[in-house]
Parts: C-alpha cells; sequence; structure tokens
C-alpha cells in the first residue's frame, strides 16, 4: 500500500506538482521472543570509509568553451546516474539566443538520443514555445542534471548537486537575458524554492555573470500532458514571456 502511493506521488512530482512527504511507517518490532543479542561495536574499518561524492569543479577551471564544457560532462564519472545512462546529455538549440531554458533530467528518448527534450513532453514544449513565434534558433535548452536517473526517477538532491557546477558554468558560458525553469525539480534546485503550482508565471531573478537575469518558472509540459486543463496557465506564462522578450 505504503509502495502503491510512493508510485504515485512520485509520479506527481515528476510532473512538477508539490507532493507533501510521506509519513513513514512504523518500524516492525521483533517479536518478544527473540531477543536480539547486544551487538559487538563496529570495527572501524578505513577501506569502507563511504566514498565521497564526485566532485566537477576542478575540472572545471579551465573550461572556456561550451566544446570544452561538453567534452568534460561526456567523460565525467557522475556516480550512479551516469553508470546507468547510455550517454550524457548537454544542449540543444541556438548558444547566441537570449533565452536559457533549463529542464529538470533527460528521460529514455533523451537518453537515446544525447539530446534534451526530444521526446514527447520535448515536443510539446516546442509547440508550447512556438505558439509565441520562439523556434529553436530563439532558444538553448539544457537540464539541471546531465543523465537520465535510472528508471526515470526524480534525479536526487545529491546528483542535482554533483551537476551543479556544470549548469552554473553553462549559463555563465550562455550569458542569458532571459532563464525559463521548466518544472518543479528545475525551480526548487535553482531557486532554493518549493511550489511551483503557486510559483510558474511569477517572475523572479537569477544572478548571472554577477547580472540579474529575470527568471520565468512554468509548468513541466509532462505535467500539461496529464492535465490539458492547464494549458490555460502556459499559455499565460508563454504570453508573459513574449512581453519580456518585447521589452529587451
Ligand atoms: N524532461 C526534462 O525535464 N528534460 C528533458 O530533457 C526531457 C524531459
Amino acid at each position: 500500500m505504503e509502495q502503491a502511493l510512493k508510485s504515485l506521488l512520485s509520479w506527481w512530482e515528476v510532473a512538477g506538482v508539490d507532493v507533501p512527504d510521506i509519513p513513514k511507517a512504523p518500524p516492525r518490532r521483533r517479536p518478544a521472543a527473540v531477543k536480539a543479542k547486544p551487538s559487538k561495536p563496529p570495527v572501524a574499518n578505513p577501506t569502507q570509509a563511504k566514498p565521497e561524492s564526485p566532485n566537477a569543479a576542478p575540472q572545471l577551471a579551465k573550461v572556456k568553451t561550451l566544446d570544452d564544457l561538453s567534452k568534460i560532462i561526456a567523460g565525467f564519472d557522475a556516480g550512479e546516474i551516469s553508470d546507468h545512462a547510455r550517454q550524457s546529455v548537454f544542449a540543444r538549440g541556438n548558444p547566441e539566443a537570449d533565452i536559457m531554458i533549463i529542464g529538470e533530467a533527460p528521460g529514455r528518448d533523451e537518453d537515446i538520443q544525447g539530446k534534451p527534450f526530444v521526446g514527447k513532453s520535448g515536443q510539446l514544449l516546442d509547440k508550447i514555445f512556438a505558439s509565441i513565434g520562439l523556434t529553436e534558433e530563439a532558444f538553448y535548452i539544457t537540464n539541471v542534471v546531465n543523465w537520465r536517473p535510472p528508471g526515470n526517477r526524480n534525479p536526487s538532491p545529491e546528483e542535482i548537486e554533483i551537476c551543479r557546477p556544470f549548469l552554473d558554468k553553462h549559463m555563465a558560458l550562455i550569458d542569458p537575458k532571459i532563464i525559463v525553469l521548466v518544472g518543479g525539480v528545475s525551480f526548487s534546485a535553482l531557486t532554493g524554492r518549493t511550489g511551483i503550482m503557486k510559483n510558474r508565471g511569477q517572475w523572479t531573478t537569477l544572478t548571472v555573470n554577477g547580472r540579474d537575469v529575470p527568471t520565468l518558472p512554468i509548468y513541466h509540459p509532462a505535467f500539461l500532458l496529464r492535465q490539458p486543463v492547464l494549458k490555460k496557465d502556459a499559455w499565460m506564462d508563454m504570453l508573459a514571456l513574449r512581453a519580456k522578450i518585447d521589452s529587451l
């Protein structure tokens, strides 16, 4: 039962909805007849020390171009997330564009093709942007994490942190005039806040290269595929984006 609830909530979370934490089931008690023996204190084994998280930062000092960055990411060992992926997923679109779109994590199609937002939700995202006249020439798109999380689960906070130096460098190299955050994971990772439902369509700012960049959180297209009635909100957000672009 708890498992079924977890899967349902995890789907909603992937779709960008704020979900409550599931209360943990109380630990099962050992039957009274079986008394646990007092355990021996654990013997310290230096070879079993907790491995440190992969650290991307040192390699980034030499990165000067997008090509340098994509090569470093492609060769980086990010632990479980890169072990299970076919390849890293870097970006698509126009690096000279004013608008940088940041999604959550690659899915199955992106893992196969090596490009972000090329599956069903990517096709919807392209249509949403096309509705205000923006084709791939007008934007540059990437994700918070560069590998598909195993089983399409949400990226863990640790995986987001591992990929964060790559994303910071990516944003600095693109130097966008406007940022669009797609979905709750991207919104939380970059703003440190939660609540895509109440924050979508509300402009905020992110600092890139010392400059405040207007940033718009929007619903994830995977969520809109399940909740088409909310496309009207997505349309309002696109109108706000169009107005901001026209004011640049
Ligand atoms: N969802 C995302 O957030 N990013 C992708 O690249 C694909 C689906």
